[in-house]
């Protein structure tokens, strides 16, 4: 029998397919398994063929696509010079995370589990798709998956004489421990400083790993100062970051905790904030999360790294109950880890959008007794955000300007809910001391380099922000077929960029169209401009091999303006809908047609 050894690797954007598999390699060591678990990005996958048993665990994006931290191991793995059998010595399992309300679900995990079966590879189970829209969330699917798993395994791996399971209600020993220094932060000391002088002493382009720190050059609030919604356009200085993007490139930002927040946490937990610490892993397997630097205070810890405003998830409630000195404390937070208890912890913590800080306030004994070792395992890192770049290069060089819309909502909770990385950055002021760590990411959508093919543009609200990129990179070459449909609620509310728009559009650069959904009784969809000018349209698309692009914060508006296209394809060009529905896939395989959206 081969060793006793589980690799888990994962791909995931939002981090639930990280805490997935991390709930899996607690079982594994529960059950005396040599387990590991990776990003399957920074797993070497020349060493797949050596794995005895492997767990993907892998999430698809609302596009269909893989997560980043996979997007390599994706182009390997269809590589069409992989040896049919490869794989033959390696068991596995696929578990699949997505949101059966895309038209694409779970695709990534379907498609994965289909190509290792071609490869040799002979799975313990079938593939398990779990699923957001469930009550219960993916839960529903990952539970008895678990128990299937497990037990399907023991059947071939049998614990080690003499040995039995670990139960629940023990802690595993840390993967991580802090060390706190004897000394506090100086006023000689540097550490804000390092991660700058850091950044400046490499050559290569910014990354999450070392990110360039952006000077805020402005923050203009761009709707009316009476509507609902806050929305900003930032500008942010990259002179000499060696940051290169096109239009449709994202930016990617590093958000922090507010700083009451930070003091809160560190109360609660009797942290000074200015002692200085060093987190180390406690075994090889378990590499430091990224971007931690070597040494830091407990400030920065807090700040930069603890994501003590998102909801928490169930494995946090677990391991919580594991140091609570409390009877009542421990028996709720049990409840809330356990199986039966999902409906009552989704009614806690997730409907009210609860964050880990009022979690932790609202356990008192426990959170005054939380090791420190555990901080990292207990509460996830903060993620990067994406925000489509609203700047062109050509244009303006050196700059990059982003539309951020600030979140904040009421739940039965008292407390408003606040976004944490557009409530950061809205707090940001120009020429502060406070820098914006950042890097560039190719966005999904791309451009035509032949200024010729006219583009037409549909993004309401926020979605206008790639579309004005492209314009301005066009514009600086060639000054003609730009259509934009814009919508927003009212003309005098939240129209972005109304005089740019007005300006091309006087000198005859652009056809704009707009819809203002709520400036009359009935509402107004950019769809409904689509099928009002479906002859020029047409003529744009077909005539003249124009590109036709969807970006926006809606889930039903790119099925409602696409649907709005293929009538406008059957009115204008005389065809069925089954030729429309043909016309645009074979506009979408030549990238002619694009979308891209999020939530
Ligand atoms: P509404 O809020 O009045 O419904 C930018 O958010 C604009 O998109 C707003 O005018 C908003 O209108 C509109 N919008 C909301 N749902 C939409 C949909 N399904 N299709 C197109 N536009 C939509």
């Amino acid at each position: 029998m081969s060793e006793r050894k589980i690799l888990v690797l994962f791909g995931s954007q939002t981090g639930t397919a990280e805490d997935v598999a991390e709930r899996i390699a607690r079982e594994a060591k529960r059950r005396h398994f040599n387990c590991r678990t990776e990003a399957l990005d920074d797993y070497n996958v020349a060493n797949l063929i050596t794995e005895p048993l492997v767990i993907f665990v892998c999430s698809t994006t609302g596009q269909g696509d893989p997560p980043d931290n996979m997007k390599n191991f994706w182009k390997f793995i269809f590589r069409k010079n992989l040896p049919q059998n490869s794989l033959c010595l390696v068991e596995y399992s696929v578990l699949g995370l997505g949101d059966s309300s895309y038209p694409k679900f779970n695709f990534v995990a379907k498609k994965l589990h289909k190509r290792l079966l071609q490869l040799g590879a002979s799975p313990v189970l079938p593939v398990a798709l779990g699923d957001d829209q469930h009550d219960l969330g993916p839960d529903a699917v990952i539970d008895p998956w678990m128990r299937d798993f497990w037990g399907k395994v023991l059947s071939v791996y049998p614990l080690p004489g003499g040995l039995e399971i670990i139960s629940d209600d023990f802690v595993l020993p840390p993967k991580y421990s802090i060390q706190f220094l004897d000394e506090k932060i100086s006023p000689d000391d540097d550490l804000g400083n390092a991660l700058q002088r850091d950044r400046d002493n490499r050559t290569e382009s910014p990354s999450e790993l070392c990110p360039f720190l952006a000077p805020v050059l402005s923050n203009k609030r761009v709707t009316a100062g009476d509507h609902f919604q806050d929305v900003r356009l930032m500008e942010f200085d990259i002179t000499g970051s060696g940051i290169e993007f096109s239009p449709g490139d994202v930016v990617m930002i590093q958000p922090k905790n507010p700083p009451h927040s930070v003091q809160q946490f560190c109360s609660l937990l009797r942290l000074d904030p200015e002692r200085k610490l060093v987190v180390e892993p406690r075994d090889a397997g378990c590499p430091l999360p990224a971007h931690l630097p070597g040494v830091v205070t407990v400030q920065q810890l807090v700040e930069s790294y603890l994501d003590i405003c998102c909801v928490p998830r169930r494995s946090f409630f677990q391991l919580l109950s594991l140091f609570s000195p409390d009877e009542l404390e421990r028996e709720k937070l049990k409840e809330f880890s356990s199986a039966g208890g999902q409906e009552e912890l989704y009614s806690y913590c997730n409907r009210p959008r609860r964050t880990t800080l009022e979690v932790l306030i609202d356990f008192p004994c426990t959170t005054s007794r939380l090791p420190a070792n555990y901080l990292l395992e207990l509460i996830p890192r903060i993620r990067p955000r994406a925000f489509s770049i609203a700047s062109s290069m050509k244009a303006h060089p050196n700059i990059i300007q982003i539309l951020v819309a600030v979140v904040q909502y009421k739940t039965r909770l008292h407390e408003p809910r606040h976004g944490l990385c557009s409530t950061w950055l809205a707090s940001l002021c120009p020429h502060d001391t406070e820098r914006v760590p950042m890097w560039v990411k190719k966005g999904s959508m791309t451009f035509p380099c032949d200024t010729d093919s006219p583009i037409v543009m549909v993004g309401p609200g926020t979605g206008v922000a790639p579309f004005r990129s492209a314009i301005q990179e066009r514009f600086s070459n060639e000054k003609t077929g730009n259509c934009l449909l814009f919508g927003c609620r009212g003309k005098s509310k939240d129209f972005y960029f109304e005089k740019e728009w007005e300006d091309l559009v006087t000198h005859g650069y652009l056809t704009l169209f707009t819809a203002f959904s709520r400036d009359q009784e009935d509402k107004v969809y950019v769809q409904h401009r689509v099928k009002e000018n479906a002859a020029l349209l047409w003529e744009l698309v077909d005539k003249k091999q124009g590109f036709f692009y969807i970006a926006g914060n809606s889930k039903s508006m790119p099925s409602e303006v696409t649907d709005a296209l293929k009538s406008a394809f059957q009115s204008e060009g005389a065809i069925s809908a089954s030729d429309a529905e043909r016309y645009l896939s074979l506009m979408e395989k030549s990238r002619r047609f694009q979308s891209e959206t999020w939530s």
